[in-house]
């Protein structure tokens, strides 16, 4: 049963809840208006304490197209967090008057700690650059639709493997489907960090292996999963301009890719991908954002329990 629940971290779900969302999510994506009137009279509240313009319009899109309606704001210094209040108080007092919570925050960990204060199922939308759960919901739907399964796949994973929640989350989720290879695509600096590679890839022995240069490695990928350099989570400028264009996928990085290669990228995109990529139909990121749209209606009404 999903009703109820909180939806903090990626593994937060059994295997086969997620498949129940992304059943659902496929019923909403083949007949968008069966669902216009689900959430009719429930209220979403988004707390957005770190500003994002995709994921929190993703969310209000879907609410509205559920026929919810979406109250919140889009930065602390607009909620009386500027005021002084704490955490505990704010979701209290949210809780109290919507039916359900997507919240981004800077600090790690906060939507976990928010969430013991929260009587409405509270989602986490992103927790600095710890987990994002709801990004990987997008990127598993998007997978099971190009590739038909989500076993026996090879995944590169390509950029800032250090500061993107996103791919922490990713490899979470995909650690859990059946021979499912690993290859960490980074500059030295932005390698994965030693505590995902020793909870999750180590300790379930996983395979993986990580590489600096994406040439060698991506005839063997089944999926690429490309993406920014973290610019709002470095400490030095310097570093960042450094290594913000280690990777730019264009035409010639591809020439030896497979046929059915599919490239993923959660976006914003700053310079990792070519436009000229855009049109290959290997390029899936722009289906992919759209999904992202569909799986959080599929996510609302579950945790709502109105379908
Ligand atoms: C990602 C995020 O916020 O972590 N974007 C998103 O959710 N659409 C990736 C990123 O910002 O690079």
């Amino acid at each position: 049963m999903l009703k109820g629940k909180h939806l903090i971290d990626p593994q937060d779900f059994s295997v086969e809840e997620l498949d129940e969302i992304f059943d659902l999510a496929e019923e909403i994506i083949k007949k968008p208006e069966d669902f216009t009137n689900v959430c009719d009279g429930k209220l979403l509240g988004t707390l957005f304490f770190e500003p994002s313009t995709r994921t929190r319009l993703s969310f209000e899109s879907a609410m509205l197209r559920l026929g919810g309606k979406v109250v919140g704001f889009s930065e602390p210094n607009s909620s009386s967090v500027a005021k002084g209040e704490n955490l505990p108080d704010t979701i209290r007092t949210v809780a109290a008057y919507t039916d359900i919570i997507a919240m981004r925050h800077p600090k790690e960990g906060a939507p976990r700690y928010g969430s013991q204060y929260s009587d409405v199922p509270l989602i986490n939308a992103g927790d600095g650059g710890h987990q994002h759960p709801t990004q990987t919901l997008t990127d598993l739907l998007t997978i099971r639709v190009a590739k038909g399964k989500m076993t026996d796949l090879t995944i590169g994973l390509c950029g800032d493997l250090k500061f993107g929640r996103t791919v922490h989350s990713l490899i979470k989720a995909m650690s859990r489907y059946e021979n499912v290879k690993f290859i960490l695509i980074s500059p030295n600096e932005l390698k994965t960090p030693k505590y995902i590679k020793a909870e999750i890839l180590d300790r379930k022995s996983l395979d993986y292996v990580e590489v600096e240069k994406l040439e060698d490695v991506i005839e063997q990928l089944d999926i690429l999963y490309m993406t920014r350099v973290q610019k709002e989570r470095f400490f030095n400028e310097a570093d960042y301009i450094r290594l913000k264009d280690s990777y730019i996928l264009d035409n010639a990085k591809l020439k030896t890719a497979k046929d059915d290669l599919t490239i993923l990228h959660p976006l914003p995109r700053v310079n990792e991908i070519s436009m000229e990529i855009d049109s290959d139909p290997r390029a899936w990121y722009f289906k992919q954002t759209k999904y992202g749209m569909f799986v959080r209606m599929a996510l609302i009404a579950k945790l709502l329990g109105v379908r």
